[in-house]
């Protein structure tokens, strides 16, 4: 008996807690009359609580489970972060500070560690609540408000899964029909996971195919890889082609996060290490398609096909192997310099033969894909990649501009060494698709290549080069959407968003306008969207619709405050 009070007096503390500190918070941060409406309809439902608890807690004592109280414990911390409508001010705040990846949330946490158990609860709690909050809050309150049961390292956590448009972040992503939970840093949508099932590249007829088969037409002899699943570790992606820790392509804002380790490939390099360890071929052609998050325009969409084509030799047979004569070619005025150096790992010798070899070939190759182009101009434009060195990007004259039309370089020799290649010296190039389909066949909007429109695909025909025939062009509408941001908002993330809500209806997003407070220093943005079907003319009101929805998803999904 004498343990049961004992017991329901803590329990009575530790609910007095919270509900004085409702009080001091309130009291300090000078909150808006709807903030106290928030707070006192919650503590209502906490005074009922605490009735309740009380009860249950008496009897559950009587029969003698003393283990309750922690049991009753555990559920207070729980109900107090479900129901945490104390969101907090830089004043009201003790300070144990913490800055989260986006900079917008800077406010300092309860300085208890949470639960484990509890993480998911909360975290969804405080999304939730998150997005309400900033839209409500006046133009003299600072941004980047954390609920008071947030911990640090939770908060971090929360910026970061705002900061990747983390619309689930409790359910699990099925890709290609396994499923992937989702963690603090998955920010693949439901839209994008829905491209992996289309492998264009292998889907007779398409113009994707089509180069594909033409370039494999030109490499015969090189063995052809075109269906490795696009969920990889980011030690695939990242780690085993060098990239450091700090390199701006693991970015969230950047690319897909399946979960912490997981990623869909950003490019066909990923595969690079694997293929190379099996050792089953000195050449291969590798195709798949990549994804990255990006920008909306004709010429960018998340989902593009690269082909990465490898060549190793025997380093005691390269004079033999890699002989190549290049006179006549563009590629005798590049000369390799300080700023694209050998690798100490090679000679100047090993490193010319592969060089040599890398850009004859690639020459060969884009002279017979742009063969009516007979005068055609190729230039090497020395470039950097973690993966090789010396390093190029090649570019060709079209139609009056400069075309980037790959990368590529002599592989790292510690690629080589890692993957069981340490007897072997080689390179590597890889090339984007769609950006040479776009020239070759004349088409002008990337989001054609995903049409399943009959008047877009029946155009083209296995092996032939043809021009693309528009069959209309859809009135456009524009519609601006306006909004303040916190710090670490990227427009990738609102991209994202757009990309959700109007799939492939929206053409073109843009910044119009950028504005900073002079008082506040928030920053608000103007985006422009130009919605336009490729299939059909839209009413009014489908637009309109559209657009109320984006409203309404940016706004809970960023957080953001919309003007
Ligand atoms: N992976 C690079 C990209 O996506 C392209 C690339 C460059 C591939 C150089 C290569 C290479 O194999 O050697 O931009």
């Amino acid at each position: 008996m004498t343990t049961a009070s004992l017991t329901d007096i803590m329990i009575l503390f530790t609910f007095l807690i919270p509900i004085v500190r409702h009080f001091q918070t309130t009291a300090n941060s000078g909150v808006s009359n709807d903030k106290i409406r928030l707070v006192a309809l919650s503590m209502g439902g906490k005074i009922a609580f605490v009735i309740c608890a009380f009860a249950i807690t008496i009897s559950l004592s009587l029969t003698g489970i003393f283990g309750s109280y922690f049991y009753i414990e555990f559920l207070i911390e729980d109900f107090c972060c479900l129901t945490a409508s104390t969101w907090c001010t830089a004043d009201s705040q003790p300070s144990s500070a913490t800055t989260s990846q986006t900079g917008s949330l800077k406010r300092p946490a309860l300085n208890q560690p949470a639960r484990p158990q509890l993480a998911a609860v909360r975290r969804m709690s405080v999304q939730v609540s998150h997005g309400g909050q900033q839209s409500h809050h006046s133009e003299e309150t600072e941004d980047g408000l954390v609920p008071a049961c947030v911990t640090p390292r939770l908060s971090c956590k929360i910026a970061t899964a705002i900061a990747s448009s983390n619309p689930l972040a409790n359910s699990d992503s099925e890709i290609l029909g396994k499923r992937y939970p989702r963690d603090s840093k998955t920010n693949v949508t439901e839209n994008i996971t829905s491209k992996t099932s289309r492998r264009l590249h292998l889907q007779l007829n398409h113009p994707i195919n089509i180069l594909k088969r033409r370039i494999e037409a030109h490499f015969s002899n090189y063995k052809v890889v075109d269906s490795l699943n696009p969920v990889v570790s980011t030690q695939q992606n990242f780690d085993s082609l060098l990239f450091t820790d700090d390199h701006p392509g693991r970015a969230v804002t950047d690319t897909y996060y399946v979960d912490s380790n997981t990623v869909l490939r950003t490019h066909t390099s990923a595969h690079q290490s694997e293929v190379l360890k099996t050792r089953a071929a000195d050449a291969y052609l590798l195709t798949a398609d990549v994804y990255r998050r990006d920008e909306i325009d004709v010429s960018h969409y998340p989902v593009f096909h690269q082909m990465e084509g490898l060549r190793t030799f025997d380093r005691k047979n390269l004079e033999a192997e890699a002989a190549v004569h290049v006179t006549g070619t563009s590629i005798e005025g590049a000369v390799l310099s300080a700023t694209n150096p050998v690798q100490s790992a090679h000679t100047p010798r090993e490193a010319e033969l592969v060089d040599l070899h890398l850009r004859h070939s690639l020459e060969g190759m884009v002279r017979d894909l742009f063969r009516e182009e007979k005068e055609l101009q190729i230039r090497w434009i020395e470039a950097y990649f973690p993966f090789t060195s010396p390093s190029w990007e090649m570019e060709v004259l079209y139609r009056g501009s400069w075309l980037e039309l790959l990368g590529c370089g002599v592989i790292q020799q510690k690629i080589m060494d890692e993957a069981n290649n340490a007897d072997r010296v080689g390179w590597a190039f890889g090339l984007g698709l769609e950006r040479i389909a776009m020239v070759m066949f004349d088409i002008p909007d990337i989001r054609l290549f995903w049409s399943t429109d009959k008047r877009f695909i029946s155009q083209f025909a296995s092996g032939e080069i043809v021009k693309f025939q528009p069959f209309s062009k859809y009135p456009a509408c524009y519609k601006d959407i306006s909004f303040w941001c916190g710090e670490g908002f990227h427009d990738n993330d609102f991209a994202e968003i757009v990309r959700d809500v109007a799939g492939d209806m929206a053409e073109d997003v843009k910044l119009i306008d950028k504005f900073v407070h002079p008082k506040t220093k928030r920053v608000s943005r103007c985006f422009r969207i130009n919605y336009r079907s490729m299939e059909r003319t839209c009413t009014n009101e489908e637009i309109d619709k559209i657009q109320d929805e984006l409203r309404s998803v940016t706004e809970s999904r960023l957080g953001v405050e919309l003007r």
